[in-house]
């Protein structure tokens, strides 16, 4: 095939979930974070693989995601990070699908619709204490929550906030969104008369505050191999995915030979010059023209020449041994040497996230 491909090492994914149980707090549990066809590794095998592997609550950004996964996992809870829709709400009860509300107005408009079903719509709480995204703000006035509290058909089991900010050298920012969030579950909780699911943290707020784990964390990028990479911190993991592909030509062309669209690059000696079936249109970043490296024979060799649509063009140099059908790593590793997204990210101007996530879905998923 010369086409790429893609190896999600599921066991890594399961050494991944221990490694933070390990260090949670015993009454705090994972909500794994699988938006976003789990961060490009695949929503169903992911979500299956962790439901074995103990996970009872999985997050996703969109309601069609919340339906995937329990395909995935029958048993499991299910919490939609973005506002569903009242359409939504009767497949939400019928399949046991938890929505944040984000105001009065979306809690009304959701249980409005669970009432004439003559049912009641379990939901969290999303406070806004500094993203500045979706939720209800914090703030003195506490009508908001209290309306969210007492709408009928509403049932509201958690509350939670999402981290804008983790700086170790401006802690006063995640400091103070945390102040906001204590506030805000301390009035919820007092107005409701009942404890709530309090979530907190997500991948770099789980590394830095322990302090934070409360009933459940959110992790994503972190199970997933990312955002462990200085040592001392709390949770280490391991990247699974890596993504492959074949050289599809090796051509030895002269000092000065130009290299793909535009001649961006030229080469400064007598050289090997490698085709890869690989390009921006399988999420390829173009950004890494020039600047990507990949692995062929565990050797580190550069990106060269704009990234096309279907191809990506590198330098082997004069002396490396290898012809059309070798394997290349774009993102793995390969007889000790490492090019994982994160680095990439880096390289292309943007983080591990983007990499992974633009990754075509058509390219096939062989899971290990
Ligand atoms: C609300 C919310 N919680 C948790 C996460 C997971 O973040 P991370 O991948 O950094 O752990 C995200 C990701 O964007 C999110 O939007």
């Amino acid at each position: 095939m010369q086409s790429p491909s893609l190896s999600i090492d599921l066991d890594t994914l399961a050494g991944n979930i221990r490694a933070l149980h390990a260090k949670l707090r015993p009454d705090s549990q994972i909500m794994f974070v699988v938006k976003s066809e789990a961060y490009g590794h695949g929503i169903h095998a992911v979500a299956e693989r962790a439901a074995q592997e103990g996970i009872r609550w999985f997050a996703v950004a969109y309601f069609e995601e919340a339906l995937e996964v329990r395909k995935a996992a029958p048993d499991a809870d299910i919490l939609v990070l973005g506002p569903i829709s009242p359409e939504e709400t009767p497949l939400a009860i019928q399949y046991r699908i938890t929505p944040t509300v984000v105001d009065a107005e979306h809690a009304k408009a959701l249980a409005t619709i669970a009432l004439q079903k003559e049912k009641t719509l379990n939901a969290h709480i999303k406070i806004d204490t500094g993203m500045g995204r979706m939720g209800t703000l914090e703030s003195e006035d506490d009508s908001q929550i209290k309306a969210i509290l007492n709408t009928p058909g509403l049932e509201i089991t958690g509350i939670c906030s999402h981290l804008a900010t983790v700086d170790l050298k401006r802690p006063w920012l995640q400091e103070k969104q945390h102040q906001r969030f204590v506030n805000a579950f301390t009035v919820a909780e007092a107005i409701a008369g009942r404890r709530l699911m309090r979530h907190f943290c997500s991948s770099r707020g789980i590394q830095y505050y322990p302090e934070w784990d409360y009933d459940a964390v959110r992790p994503g990028i972190l199970l997933y191999g990312y955002g462990c990479n200085d040592p001392r911190m709390r949770v280490q993991t391991k990247p699974l995915l890596q993504m492959k592909s074949r050289l599809m030509q090796v051509k030895r062309v002269p000092e000065g030979t130009p290299v793909g669209y535009y001649s961006s690059y030229r080469t400064t000696r007598e050289t090997q010059i490698a085709v890869v079936g690989a390009g921006y249109a399988d999420g390829y970043l173009r950004s890494l023209s020039n600047r990507g490296e990949a692995l062929v024979h565990g050797e580190r060799v550069p990106v060269v020449g704009r990234i096309s649509m279907n191809w990506i063009t590198l330098d082997l140099g004069p002396d490396l041994v290898c012809k059309a059908g070798d394997d290349v790593v774009l993102i793995g590793e390969q007889n000790g040497n490492e090019v994982w997204a994160d680095w990439l990210g880096r390289r292309a101007g943007t983080i591990a996230y983007e990499i992974l996530t633009a990754i075509h879905p058509r390219i096939p998923r062989q899971y290990r």
